[in-house]
């Protein structure tokens, strides 16, 4: 699948086929596609624990909750745990120093190195509490999951974030150290509706979110660009597809769902 294609795909599946196992070499590809992301200074904060219902303990599948259509975890063969590990940010003084060395940071190795230790190393220390505080590195954990999301796309496979209120039974329950923050709960599995999933979500107006220049000035939004789009199946048509809600009707009954 084109890249164009698979971000157009991307979109939540909320119904999978729970009784279809998702092969962990599918799984093994998403997180070599998060591991890979941007991340500042190269700190790698995003990590996983990956939750197998065939292999899982009950201990472990019962912690995991979801207060808004919980019903998926449920159902889910994997549900990926990504967490924030803070003490990655303890030791992104090393990580700086990996990048020098590997010449991807600074012109000159040593002059490099010794602006790291006099200069950016003491900078970050300095704003450690600020930076902990989560903006910059929760985005970035977010670019990870992101990437694994399309890497899922293009496997066939579909997934659903969902946001979690029992972080300290899932940090229990999966023994994640003290320094770890969940970030989310991801749903993996082979899709039990079809692959447009009701069609594109709605979006707010494009000149409304983007700007060029200043606020006042709308980002120009050329339809020809537009029309490129949908012809490399970026852009899909809207939700609802005529037929959305028999195929809600439909999942409804085969995977025995209440009303919401
Ligand atoms: C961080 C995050 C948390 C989310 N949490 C939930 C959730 O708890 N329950 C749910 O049903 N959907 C959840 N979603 C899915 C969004 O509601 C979904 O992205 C939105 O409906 C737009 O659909 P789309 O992803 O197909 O474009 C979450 C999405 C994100 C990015």
């Amino acid at each position: 699948m084109e890249v164009q294609e698979a971000i157009g795909s991307r979109r939540s599946f909320r119904f999978l086929l729970p009784h279809k196992p998702v092969e962990l070499e599918k799984v093994q590809k998403m997180l070599e596609a998060a591991r890979l992301a941007s991340f500042w200074g190269n700190v790698q904060a995003l990590r996983a624990v990956v939750v197998h219902r065939e292999t899982a303990t009950d201990e472990v599948t019962k912690s995991l909750f979801a207060p808004v259509a919980g019903f998926q975890v449920d159902r889910a063969p994997v549900v990926i745990v990504w967490y924030l590990e803070f003490q990655a940010l303890d030791e992104q003084g090393d990580r700086l120093k990996e990048l020098v060395r590997a010449r991807a940071l600074g012109i000159d190795e040593q002059g490099a190195l010794d602006f790291l230790d006099k200069t950016l190393i003491p900078f970050f220390e300095a704003a450690m509490p600020h930076i902990k505080e989560g903006a910059m590195t929760e985005m970035d954990c977010g670019q990870g999951i992101a990437q694994a999301t399309l890497m899922a796309i293009e496997q066939g496979l579909g997934t659903c974030l969902l946001g979690t209120t029992n972080q300290d039974a899932i940090k229990a329950n999966l023994r994640l150290p003290d320094t770890a923050k969940v970030l989310c709960l991801m749903c993996v599995g082979y899709p039990a509706e079809s692959k447009e999933a009701g069609g594109q979500r709605p979006r707010l107006p494009f000149g409304e979110m983007y700007k060029l220049n200043t606020y006042d000035n709308p980002f120009p939004r050329d339809e020809k660009v537009v029309d490129e789009l949908k012809a490399a199946r970026m852009i899909q048509a809207p939700a609802p597809l005529p037929w959305r809600q028999a195929e809600l009707d439909y999942l409804q009954k085969a995977l025995d769902l209440p009303n919401f």
